[in-house]
């Protein structure tokens, strides 16, 4: 089944109103010409608006601090259904994945990739827009069942250490009216009578998401672009690379739109509780 239709190359715009109204249509946009981190935060505050709550560098993804922080889960026990958490190697195609996603409803919104600096090579970026993702499942007989229980069955969307209190469907509309649809590698059905049921299917929207990163097109991002994305709406990524000198920030965005906005500081590194 073809689902390269899923990925796509964000429109190139030039400022925070174009970038907004590319979000809305595409789900992202890419800004050129950012000359910082303070800019790209500044401009990211500007693309939300009079909807901005809250908005600041939450990662600096290096290879470095990947390895490091690699390491710290690396040494964090099975959690009680015997998942582990890893960071694949920085020279893998990274999984799709909305950011924040251990953080559950507290997940930003919006997200701005700004790329201080690019791999020498390799690196290169995607994104798949998973409202058309879950069109393409819907209008296949084959997958039909897959598209549906998307919609409709609450998952467990915790990652392990970091247990979140609710279920909700891989995709859904929240109550501002967005578009969200959800994968990272540690989705698993609810507990109870239906689990094992319900793991081929989880399973099965993974493998459409791995089809639509590996079929969809990548995108290089150069020193000075600033991705914009709706990080409800659209996962995000990177090919594998082996250069130590890369650097992008993550800018994590909470708008009036956001299921939950979170008060503090976000640690997704230290486990959450022992279970
Ligand atoms: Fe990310």
């Amino acid at each position: 089944m073809d689902l390269s239709a899923a990925g796509f190359v964000p429109s190139r715009v030039s400022g925070p109103r174009e970038a907004r109204e590319a979000i809305a249509a595409e789900g992202a946009a890419l800004v050129p010409g950012v000359a910082g981190e303070a800019e790209a935060v500044a401009f990211g505050r500007r693309v939300m608006g009079a909807r901005a709550v809250r908005i600041g560098t939450q990662i600096e993804a290096t290879k470095e601090r990947q390895e490091r922080e690699g390491r710290t889960l690396a040494a964090q026990p099975p959690d009680a259904r015997g998942r582990t958490r890893a960071f694949a190697p920085t020279d893998e195609r990274m999984v799709a994945h909305n950011d924040g996603f251990a953080f559950g409803d507290l997940a930003p919104d919006y997200l701005f990739l700004w790329c201080e600096r690019p791999a020498e090579r390799g690196g290169e970026s995607f994104l798949i827009d998973t409202r058309r993702l879950i069109a393409l499942l819907a209008a296949a007989e084959e997958t039909v069942a897959l598209a549906d229980f998307c919609r409709e069955v609450p998952v467990d969307h915790s990652e392990p250490h970091h247990p979140q209190d609710t279920l909700a469907p891989i995709v859904r509309m929240t109550r501002s009216g967005r578009f969200q649809g959800r994968y990272h590698p540690y989705l698993s059905p609810a507990p109870g009578e239906r689990e094992a049921a319900h793991w081929p299917l989880v399973r099965a929207w993974e493998e459409a998401v791995v089809r639509a990163r590996d079929t969809g097109p990548m995108f290089r991002a150069e020193a000075g672009d600033l991705i914009c994305v709706d990080n409800y709406r659209v996962l995000h990524g990177r090919d594998g690379h082996s250069d130590p000198r890369r650097r992008v920030c993550s800018i994590w965005g909470w708008s009036t739109e956001a299921v939950a906005v979170p008060e503090g500081p976000l640690d997704f590194i230290a486990p959450r509780s022992a279970a």
